[in-house]
């Protein structure tokens, strides 16, 4: 596979402006856990949103193949978000950021398409313990998108390449404030069977690349001063004010820590469009897919494939069967090996 593109930025924002990120951070207080987006699922309901990256993180136990209990594996990942920006600024002083020139010429580059929309901006806490299991984040595609379709079916429709004249390219920037220890960008730009890349993360600096296409995640946080707690969906990660955080359960307190020990890192995604005929297209829903012939192509071409016979799958049947024949996930490397490439 040829290697993927990639952009990275050092330093992102000004010095002032990268300060003023960590006080944001602050500022906003309060970060829950990312729980599951609440949206009924119609088809095999009984997957988890993406039942695949939980899957392959259960049965390899990650990047390095680490063994852990189920419980430990799921508080590992169980990790702290908060959105700033959703089509418009969502919390004061965003703006900067939101609207990164670097970020959108580095996405018009990566795809080659000249209009740039940025509509989403997010934080993600990490506290000492935890590590995001790699994945490819959740495409989107004309007519079926996570706030109606199951994300696993999403992401498998896009690895399926089966419906590329429908996607629409969604470039990510992940910047990083703050110099964690451990957290390393783990990510796979050479394909799932190439070699990774463990970027050190490093304050006011970023990476911009088509996260729905290449594998990533984030290696373990260093563990050294606070053990990770039993985090469960619902407790908090809070600003005490100084230099203090909390780990809250209700009126609970479970950890402290020093905002030096989590590691801060914010997303910024933006739809790029090749031109305003498209844009409008896409808008005006011209040409749209549905589920329904979604699942009719996934189900025809597993039968070509040989991997369906039977005449009637029942939902969840298919669901597996299309997420194990679709999505590849990179194999677990012994530790020694996995962290031998890093960039600068
Ligand atoms: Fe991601």
């Amino acid at each position: 596979m040829a290697r993927i593109d990639f952009q990275l930025f050092d330093p992102l924002l000004s010095e002032a402006q990268a300060e003023a990120m960590l006080r944001l951070c602050e500022r906003h207080g309060s970060y829950g856990t990312y729980a599951e987006e609440a949206i009924e699922n119609d088809f095999a309901g009984d997957l988890a949103q993406r039942y695949d990256a939980a899957l392959n993180f259960v049965q390899t136990g990650g990047r390095f193949g680490r063994k852990d209990s189920i419980a430990k594996l799921a508080a590992r990942t169980n990790y702290f978000r908060e959105t700033y920006a959703y089509d418009e600024p969502l919390v004061p002083g965003i703006e900067p950021f939101l609207d990164h020139e670097g970020f959108r010429d580095a996405a018009r580059r990566l795809y080659g398409r000249e209009i740039v929309r940025p509509n989403i901006v997010y934080a993600n806490l990490l506290v000492p313990g935890q590590e995001l299991a790699i994945h490819t984040d959740v495409p989107e595609f004309r007519g079926v998108n996570r706030r109606q379709d199951p994300q696993w079916l999403i992401v498998a429709m896009h690895h399926s390449r089966l419906f590329e004249r429908w996607r629409i390219p969604i470039a990510t920037g992940v910047a990083w404030f703050g110099n964690p220890e451990g957290g390393e960008f783990a990510f796979y730009p050479e394909g799932p069977f190439g070699a990774p890349v463990a970027h050190r993360v490093r304050h006011n600096t970023a990476i911009l690349l088509d996260t729905d296409s290449v594998f990533h995640g984030v290696d373990r946080v260093a563990e050294s001063r606070v053990p990770i707690p039993d985090l469960k969906p619902g407790m908090k990660l809070v600003w005490d004010g100084g230099d203090r955080w909390s780990l809250v359960n209700g009126d609970e307190v479970l950890a402290r820590y020093a905002f030096a020990d989590l590691r801060f890192s914010v997303s910024w995604k933006a739809y790029c469009f090749a031109d305003a005929a498209e844009e409008r297209m896409v808008r005006e829903h011209r040409d749209d897919l549905s589920r329904a012939r979604v699942l009719e192509v996934l189900e025809g071409d597993l039968r070509r494939r040989g991997r369906l016979q039977d005449s009637a799958p029942d939902e969840k049947q298919l669901a597996l069967t299309i997420i194990r024949e679709y999505i590849q996930y990179p194999p677990p490397a012994p530790a020694a090996q996995a962290g031998a490439r890093a960039t600068a």
